[in-house]
């Protein structure tokens, strides 16, 4: 079936817009895509050679579709006024006032972006939420539209995406599934078949389910659940193997091995970061107690304390191995990233890591390949002036003097580290806390290197 659609316009230009839409323009040259946003800088960016994000193959995809059918553009109510659908990809922070503080969604954002829409459409359109939002929220762009003076009625579809960053492009290019729930009604069935034929240009049509609307919200919140749920449960397994003498990576092998636990989302760490997945938990811990469900409500939080404590309990080693003294020690910092092959930060773990190890006035030699040295000090709230953060373009340079090796993210760059001679130029005894299970313990320990690591019996 010919597809209906021939523009398309993306409300936010973020980690899951802009790369989504560069996929979507590569797989569909006819389409006309213009990928909008109201910063400036973050459009500019996408513009030119250095994009705002790193992903791999990213650029390489930009580049074949940018200015061809891929348009990057701080013209909002142009786009809006000329795409057949609207993808709504901004974000959605937790609340930090008033009514579920701390916990919901703030929307302010999404209905915003729904408020120009409803101002600008002069036509019906489709409006799919791309952003992970809480359950209902179709419900309030649906109030925006039909409180406006136009009273056009745009079909309201939930189409929410899993892709993982660092493994964006490939998770686009083949998706374990698509969703995209709507309305029952003929209207928005005829939407989600019109927005499934975009997709089915290139993803088998098995792998698209089709939902109904509260259906397709609610997936998503729960889908992060699980697999934060799955990195908590590994980690408290940790500390167990920690007491035990067991090896957290044996454990993870061998019930991984059983097809009904499967073997991925079984590594232990200094826990979970993201944009995602405590966001989510927390809207549906919120969801569960305005439904009156605080049993379910806790079990869902019980998955955030946990992750707390890990990243507390792997900064609190740390101290403990100097003896509750940190004062003036040189640490070295390799990662911070929230995970490998991203320049993302938000609520990676090596922010509370390295808080920590500032509040007990160690001194921070920080390199991470992708992320800029700004971000790292936004995160820490600090700034240049502060002599205990230095942020280093070499892994090397870290090394001078320092007495520990902390690695809290697991670029494959830190396993060709040339470890012998970082130890030669660490001060003695030299430590490495391997937050991410990486190293080659063994060989350290064989350097003379005093080595921790997650989950595994100490090697020396
Ligand atoms: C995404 C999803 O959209 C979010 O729901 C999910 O839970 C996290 O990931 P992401 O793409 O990572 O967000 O967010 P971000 O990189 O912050 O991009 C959002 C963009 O929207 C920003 O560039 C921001 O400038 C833009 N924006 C925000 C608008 O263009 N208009 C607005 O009114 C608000
Ligand atoms: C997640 C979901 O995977 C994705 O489907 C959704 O669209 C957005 O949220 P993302 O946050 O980009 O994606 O990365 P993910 O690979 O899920 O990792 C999240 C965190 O869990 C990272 O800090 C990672 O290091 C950690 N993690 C993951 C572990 O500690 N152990 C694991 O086994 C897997």
């Amino acid at each position: 079936m010919a597809s209906k659609i021939h523009k398309i316009c993306c409300v936010g230009a973020g980690y899951v817009g802009g790369p989504t839409m560069a996929m979507i323009a590569n797989k569909c040259p006819d389409i006309r895509i213009d990928v909008v946003d109201i910063n400036e800088k973050r459009i500019a960016e996408w513009n030119s050679e250095i994009l705002p994000i790193y992903e791999p193959g990213l650029s390489d995809l930009v580049a074949e579709a940018r200015g061809r059918n891929l348009f990057f553009s701080t013209e909002t109510e142009r786009a809006i006024r000329e795409a057949d659908i609207i993808f709504i990809s901004v974000n959605t922070p937790t609340k930090t006032y008033g009514q579920g503080a701390h916990r919901a969604a703030d929307l302010r954002y999404v209905e915003s972006v729904s408020r120009t829409i409803a101002e600008n459409a002069e036509e019906p359109k489709i409006v799919v939420e791309k952003s992970t939002i809480p359950v209902r929220t179709a419900e309030a762009i649906r109030a925006v539209f039909d409180a406006s003076e136009t009273q056009h009625h745009h079909e309201v579809l939930s189409n929410p995406e899993f892709l993982a960053e660092g493994t964006a492009i490939s998770d686009l290019e083949s998706p374990d599934r698509i969703l995209i729930g709507g309305e029952q009604t003929p209207g928005g069935l005829e939407a989600i078949n019109q927005l499934a034929d975009i997709y089915n240009r290139w993803i088998p049509e098995e792998r698209i389910i089709k939902t109904n609307l509260w259906s397709s919200e609610l997936s998503k919140l729960v889908a992060n659940a699980f697999l934060a749920q799955r990195v908590s449960s590994i980690n408290s397994i940790s500390a167990l193997c920690e007491k035990t003498g067991a090896d957290v990576d044996e454990v993870a092998k061998a019930i991984g091995a059983d097809s009904r636990i499967g073997p991925k989302f079984l590594n232990a760490s200094i826990g979970f970061g993201g944009s995602c997945f405590e966001k989510d938990i927390l809207n549906l811990v919120y969801l569960c107690e305005h439904f009156g469900l605080p049993e379910a409500a806790q079990y869902w939080e019980s998955v955030l304390q946990m992750n707390d404590w890990q990243k507390q309990r792997f900064a609190d080693q740390i101290v403990d191995s100097f003896f509750n003294t940190i004062t003036d020690k040189v640490i070295s910092i390799l990662g911070f990233a929230f995970k490998k092959d991203t320049n993302d930060t938000r609520k990676s773990p090596a922010i509370d890591v390295c808080k920590r190890l500032l509040e007990e006035k160690a001194t921070l030699l920080i390199y991470d390949p992708k992320v800029e040295p700004t971000k790292i000090y936004d995160a820490l709230e600090t700034d240049e002036e502060n002599s205990n953060v230095v942020i280093c373009s070499d892994p090397n340079q870290t090394f001078e003097k320092a007495q520990a090796i902390v690695v809290l993210t697991e670029w494959d760059e830190f396993k060709d580290i040339d470890y012998e001679a970082a130890h030669q130029a660490m001060q003695k005894p030299a430590w490495i806390f391997d937050g991410r299970n990486v190293l080659d313990h063994k060989k350290l320990t064989g350097i003379g290197f005093k080595v921790r690591s997650i989950g595994k019996p100490n090697e020396a």
